[in-house]
């Protein structure tokens, strides 16, 4: 097969190389486009557009495949830990044992965050979202380290450790604040993910044991959710990295991107629909009529994907470990659930469209069984999520061919006019 790509507009051909990935899919390079033709092309969503090369995660939508530094998935769920992806997706690696002993240590010894941090809580109101909160704390981190640059050779390792280490001590303080619980200091001769758990549910007048399986199901998930090459918040933090802003700065942005309701935050819209179905009494096939409705907004939550157009491999994982840890359980949302989605499954709606269940559908049931809120589910998602951003910045960081984000537009407004005084206009 040729390696140019031909487009012919009018009687004009225009040449354009076609580059292929290692797995061996293909894309028409088009950076000369506009150069030789005049032309853009416009992509809303980016849903046919690759924003850039890159290394650290293969999808096959269609066939259900999840690689990450080409490890597929469900081995890596088998067999690592949630710090041994963060560096493997970090270095492309994986650890011996010297180097995650190491790597575990740096993150232990960065679990504090500056002290000040403590006043940011106070200044929100009570019932305020935990993410908005994350998102403002992480950002507010550069300021403390300022005068680093985070992607320097020497920088860039301890900033990205310092945001691992820190990230759950933010988001466990965010859940402490809204409930008007006082801050639980971090641990570090706990785990990660034991740590983690202590800092969201130990009160002082109590004492607190952890519970090792829940702190297993915590960290999948986490693993689970550590990167998904480029789905909008890893873009988002591309984006604004690629203006040169610090690391912080654009996992920032992209927590803000991953809260919205058709990325991240459908975690805990799928906990509320399934709430919603019990409360009202509602029937699963009213709430299948529901999102079929094209006059209706209402989506069924956790299903569909823009890349998978198949079941979503991390959807598979987590569907036998819910139903796992939640054998026995009688959580009426667990059965509601189970039927909606076999319903959805069976539906020529849903068929037609290859709308399976996303990661999310399932996540919120281990989140709630492990007793974490709802609306904390998405700030788990950003602690899961913090390596596949890192990494992305990284590698964007580290492409001598980079440039800053800055798409094309067709214009579609007024055409040029006299601009009118005040008194003329109607
Ligand atoms: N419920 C009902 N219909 C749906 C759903 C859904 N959940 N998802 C897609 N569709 C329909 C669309 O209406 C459209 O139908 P049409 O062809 O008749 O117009 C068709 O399926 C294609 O959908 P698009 O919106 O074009 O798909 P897109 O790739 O743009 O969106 C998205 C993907 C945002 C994930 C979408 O499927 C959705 O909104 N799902 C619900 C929210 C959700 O679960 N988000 C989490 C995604 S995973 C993650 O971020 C971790």
């Amino acid at each position: 097969m040729s390696n140019i790509a031909e487009i012919k507009v009018g009687e004009q051909t225009y040449q354009l190389p076609l580059i292929e990935g290692s797995e061996g899919e293909k894309a028409i390079d088009i950076r000369k486009l506009r150069a030789v033709s005049g032309l853009v092309a416009l992509d809303e969503g980016f849903a046919n557009t690759g924003g850039c090369s890159s290394s650290i995660t293969f999808i096959d939508g269609e066939k259900g495949i999840l690689h990450h530094r080409g490890y597929p998935i469900e081995q890596v769920c088998d067999h690592a830990s949630f710090l041994e992806v963060c560096y493997l997706l970090l270095f492309d690696k994986l650890p011996t044992q010297q180097e995650l002993s190491e790597f575990k240590s740096e993150v232990s010894d960065n679990v504090l965050v500056p002290e000040e941090i403590k006043n940011f809580y106070k200044a929100f109101p009570r019932d305020a979202h935990p993410m908005a909160l994350l998102s403002s704390v992480v950002c507010s981190l550069s300021s403390y380290y300022q005068h680093e640059d985070s992607n320097a050779p020497d920088h860039f390792r301890k900033t990205a450790v310092r945001l691992i280490a820190k990230l759950p001590t933010l988001a466990a303080w965010a859940y402490k604040t809204s409930i008007g619980e006082p801050l639980v200091y971090p641990d570090s001769n706990l785990g990660y993910t034991e740590n983690f758990l202590k800092m969201m549910f130990s009160v002082p007048n109590k004492t607190y044991q952890t519970n090792t399986d829940m702190a297993k199901a915590l960290d999948k998930l986490f693993m689970l959710h550590a990167d998904h090459e480029q789905n909008c918040s890893a873009t988002t933090v591309r984006v604004v990295g690629s203006s040169e802003a610090n690391l912080y700065a654009s996992v920032a942005a992209g927590i803000c991107a991953l809260w919205g309701p058709l990325h991240g935050g459908a975690n805990q819209k799928v906990l509320e629909m399934l709430t919603g179905i019990k409360e009202s009494g509602g029937t699963i096939a009213e709430c299948l009529e529901m999102a079929k409705d094209k006059g209706n907004s209402f989506r069924l939550m956790g299903f569909g994907h823009r890349v998978y157009k198949n079941f979503d491999p991390r959807a598979r994982v987590i569907k036998a470990d819910c139903e796992k840890l939640l054998a026995g359980s009688d959580d009426p949302l667990l059965k509601i659930a189970k039927n909606l989605c076999d319903s959805a499954l069976q539906d020529q709606y849903f068929i037609d469209r290859k709308l399976y269940p996303n990661v999310d559908f399932y996540s919120g049931l281990i989140y709630r069984a492990i007793g974490i809120p709802t609306d904390m589910f998405t700030v788990m998602f950003a602690i899961g999520r913090l390596p596949g951003w890192i990494s992305q910045w990284k590698e964007m960081m580290d492409n001598p061919e980079r440039r800053i984000a800055r798409p094309r537009q067709i214009y579609t407004g007024a055409t040029p006019r006299d601009f009118p005084p005040i008194s003329q206009r109607g």
